[in-house]
Order: C-alpha cells, then structure tokens, then sequence
C-alpha cells in the first residue's frame, strides 16, 4: 500500500475519533488566552501517542514528533480559540458556556490537528525529519501565532502549512492559492478634539463635529484617488463618538476603524495620508487631530509558490481544489510566513442539505464534521511532502 492510501485509510477511519473531539471542544468553547481545557486535553491527547510535547505562549502547545531518519523540521498548525458569541444552534453538541462559541470552526482546527497526530504516529517509521504540531492560541485577535513564533520554539522549522474550515467552499472542497490570500490589517483611533459650548452660538465654540465628517469623507477618497485601481485596499470606518444631546457642542469626536491591504509600501503610504489629512482638516477649523494605531498590525497572509504548489498536488490526490479567492480578511497565520515559507489553505464545510449556510462568526455557524478526515489527511501528507522538499 502507498503511503498516500495507508494515511488516506487512516485518516478516514479516524473521523469519528475527530468528530468526537470537535464536539467536546465545541461544548466547551475558550475565549484567546483562556485555552486552558483544550490545550490540557491536547497535552494529554499527544502524551498519549509517544509525541513530545512543548507549552508556550500561556495555552499554546507543540507537539514535537521526530522520525528516524534524517530531515527537516516542518510545522503544520491549527488554532484553539473561540468567540464572545451566544450559539443558536439546536444540536446536541451545542456550546455549554453562555455567551461563548466556536463560531470559526478552531474546535474543527483542533480536533483535525489531532488527528493528524494519530496518523504521524502510526507512520512514524517513514518520517524523516520532525513534524511540529502548532495548537496555539489566540487567533481571534490575539495574536497567538507572534507569540508562539516568538517563544523561540519554532526556530527550526524550514515551512509551515495551516488550514481554515471555509463556509464558503462546499463540503470537502480545497481552496488554495498561491500569492496573497488574506490582507494585512490596521486598526486605528482618531480624535478630533476642540471646544465645547452651546448649540444656539457655535462661534464662541470650536465645533470638531464638521472637521470629523469631512475626516470620515476625506479617508474614503483615499481609494479611490491614492491607490492604483488594480489594487485591494479596504478602508472602514466603523465607529464615531461624539456629543450628549441636541444644543451642546462636544469638546471632542472620536473615530475609529480598519486599514486592510495586501502590500506594505501601499499600507505605509496610506497611513501617512490618513495622519495627513486628519492633522489638516482638524487645524482647518481650529480642532486639534490625533490619528494613532490602536492595535498591532497584522501583516498580510501570502503563500508560498513552493508549499502551495505541494499543497495543491496533495489535496489534488484527495479531493476537489478550486483556486482560493483571496479575502479582505485578516490572519494572524502570516506570522509564520515571516519566519518561513508557508501556506494557508481553506477546506470547505459548507452543506447546504443539512442547513450548514451560515458564514463564520454567525451565532449559527456549523460545519460539515463528515469532511473534517480531510483536513486530517491534507495535515499528514502536506507534512510528509514538506520534509521531502525542504530537506537540505
Ligand atoms: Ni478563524
């Protein structure tokens, strides 16, 4: 039996075993950082299988499982975190917690990476080099893959790969790409400060409301009159803040919203623009601006051509793969494309036979658990193919 047949067997006689996993993770949803039963039940579940394990990064955990021949070091990763969402859902396997769901499908992640273990241990023998497993925390967010490449732990490894269950993909479809896939996203704060005073004279005050409704118009003419058409750009403004009632004029307004690019020459050049115009149409009217960064940057996820072409050819073997189409969305996987080559593929969960439509982060988001084997067996040989590729 190839080794293609025995992981795709494997894998396939795991789905219960992964399904089982992914429920108990769904009824017991963490919030970033408060992984602490799933990164237990991920510890004892790998200790289980011989496979070395490393805690980092608070709830992060590494799997370190090393062949007997010679080889690379690669890293394939999943995500352990829920949401601050009330789950509608009426299933049996339905969150416990109120207010607390796995509304992106990081339980799947999780239950998916375990099985991948499974197989890596049973084919141990022909594994040469070392496979580390990345559960870490925190993606919604947080910023728990910077912490887990900044723990120092995944120093060695020569290529990440990483999957996404994906509502918008039909069941057991893969989606992948190579270049850009997710953008680069900013997140930013801008005050408008001036003088307060009352509604019936407002030239005794310093009105910073109609300085930050041109702020809000200027900011959406940047895309269209600063950045190359061809090029994606997002730039949302979602929140302003200013005023109590109907005849006082505020001290101050304040705004905030998202930058989302997929190049950083044209995320710098934006911002400065952004910190231009806020400056001037502030002192335009005697109001003092402030732009500021209020979250740290998440940079764009891009994949690269040799591990998404690996990627391709493996899923190719197992099921159906469309192009991926590159989103505006962000994720915080792109910190291991800065430390290595790395890709990012989505599988599809989406069945619309059994009323599994809702796109992530919905209070009804589900997945199809019966192609979850998939993600297990695309984990495994991706793994396999990696340690061939990048070996020196
Ligand atoms: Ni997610």
């Amino acid at each position: 039996m190839s080794s293609v047949d025995e992981v795709l067997k494997y894998s396939r006689s795991l789905s219960e075993y992964i399904i089982r996993m992914r429920r108990d993770f769904h009824m017991h949803p963490e919030l970033k950082w408060e992984e602490r039963r799933t990164s237990s039940i991920v510890e004892r579940e790998l200790r289980g299988l011989g496979i070395e394990v490393i805690r980092v990064a608070e709830t992060g955990v590494i799997g370190v499982l090393k062949g007997p021949g010679e080889g690379p070091v690669v890293g394939i990763r999943a995500d352990m975190d829920a949401l601050p969402i009330q789950e509608e859902n009426d299933v049996p396997y339905r969150s416990r917690v109120p207010g607390k769901m796995h509304a992106c499908g990081h339980d799947a992640h999780t239950a998916m990476l375990l099985g991948a273990a499974k197989v890596l241990a049973k084919v141990r023998e022909k594994i040469n080099g070392t496979v580390k497993l990345i559960f870490q925390p925190a993606e919604e967010g947080g910023l728990g893959a910077k912490a887990m490449v900044e723990s120092g732990a995944l120093d060695d490894v020569k290529a990440f790969f990483g999957i996404h269950v994906w509502s918008m993909l039909p069941a057991g479809v893969v989606g992948i790409k190579e270049g850009p896939m997710m953008a680069g996203a900013d997140a930013f704060t801008i005050k408008v400060k001036g003088m307060g005073g009352h509604g019936a004279q407002p030239h005794e005050a310093v009105d910073p409301i109609p300085p930050a409704c041109d702020i809000v118009n200027a900011l959406h003419r940047i895309v269209s009159r600063e950045v190359p058409a061809l090029q994606p750009v997002v730039i949302s403004v979602t929140m302003i803040k200013g005023g109590t009632t109907f005849n006082v004029i505020p001290e101050e307004v304040t705004l905030a919203g998202t930058i989302r690019t997929f190049d950083e020459g044209l995320r710098n050049k934006i911002i400065k623009r952004v910190k231009s115009i806020v400056k001037h149409y502030a002192e335009a009217w005697g109001c003092e601006g402030k732009f500021e960064l209020s979250e740290e940057y998440v940079p764009p996820t891009v994949n690269d051509v040799r591990v998404t072409n690996i990627v391709r050819r493996v899923a190719g073997k197992l099921t159906k793969v469309v192009e991926g189409e590159p989103t505006m969305g962000a994720e915080d996987f792109a910190f291991y494309g800065r430390k290595a080559p790395a890709a990012f593929a989505v599988l599809g969960v989406r069945n619309e036979t059994k009323g599994i439509v809702h796109p992530h982060h919905h209070p009804k988001f589900d997945v199809d658990e019966d192609v979850l084997w998939l993600g297990t067996a695309l984990y495994v040989l991706v793994a396999l193919d990696l340690l061939e590729e990048f070996r020196e």
